[in-house]
């Protein structure tokens, strides 16, 4: 699908084995959600810009190139909380800012109910973070978020995208990059990604 990147390595194929497993329990989900999100970091940053510079080895003065981007990272509350630790080891300069949505029952949309975003977003390469791309209205709403605080370079990470999510993020925001695990099959009557993996939060943080 366009604006799709399904990252693919066996490393990442083994680690959604384990996460798609129901049998998997709280800690294994932690390390193998952790592990996973650190793969696709790996592919969704292939493209931050390098600065020119020096170092001194113990043996000579080298050539060396350094990270030269500012990085913001939005997990969406809670889920993409499950993402943070990881991304800002590989980062930890990024500064990080929150978008909180809850479904507005009379509408049906996400309403937003918490949002506190760092400044120099503008500038920066704004990594949201969401497990489960499901319907994609709490991705469309943070990417509306963002994009209204001036934010211009915005990539989606997931651990699994549904067609639905994808095709809702692509009409909105056809130049955002979505980078996935996976792309599965379709959502349930529940809005429960399928094959899926279930619940992400409760079973990341041990509660439902
Ligand atoms: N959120 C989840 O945690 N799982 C799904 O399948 C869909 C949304």
């Amino acid at each position: 699908m366009p604006g799709l990147v399904v990252v693919e390595h066996p490393l990442i194929e083994d680690c959604l084995a384990h996460l798609r497993d129901a049998g998997t329990g709280v800690a294994d989900f932690r390390r193998y959600a952790r592990l996973l999100t650190q793969l696709l970091c790996f592919e969704a940053t292939r493209d931050l810009s390098l600065r020119q510079g020096a170092v001194e080895t113990p043996l000579e003065r080298a050539a060396a190139r350094f990270l030269d981007d500012r990085v913001v990272l939005v997990p969406v509350l809670r889920s993409g909380l499950a993402m943070l630790e990881t991304v800002e080891a590989l980062f930890p300069e990024a500064r990080v800012g929150f978008v909180g949505l809850e479904r507005d029952e009379g509408t049906a949309q996400p309403r937003g109910y918490y949002q506190k975003l760092p400044a120099g977003i503008a500038g920066s390469r704004v990594m949201i973070l969401e497990p489960m791309l499901a319907t994609g209205g709490s991705a469309r709403a943070t990417l509306e978020i963002v994009r209204a605080a001036g934010a211009t370079d915005v990539r989606l990470v997931c651990v699994v995208a549904a067609p639905e999510g994808v095709q809702a993020v692509n009409e909105r925001f056809p130049e955002t990059a979505i980078y996935s695990a996976v792309l599965d099959r379709a959502l349930n009557e529940r809005k429960f990604i399928l094959p899926g993996l279930g619940d992400f939060g409760d079973r990341y943080f041990g509660t439902g």
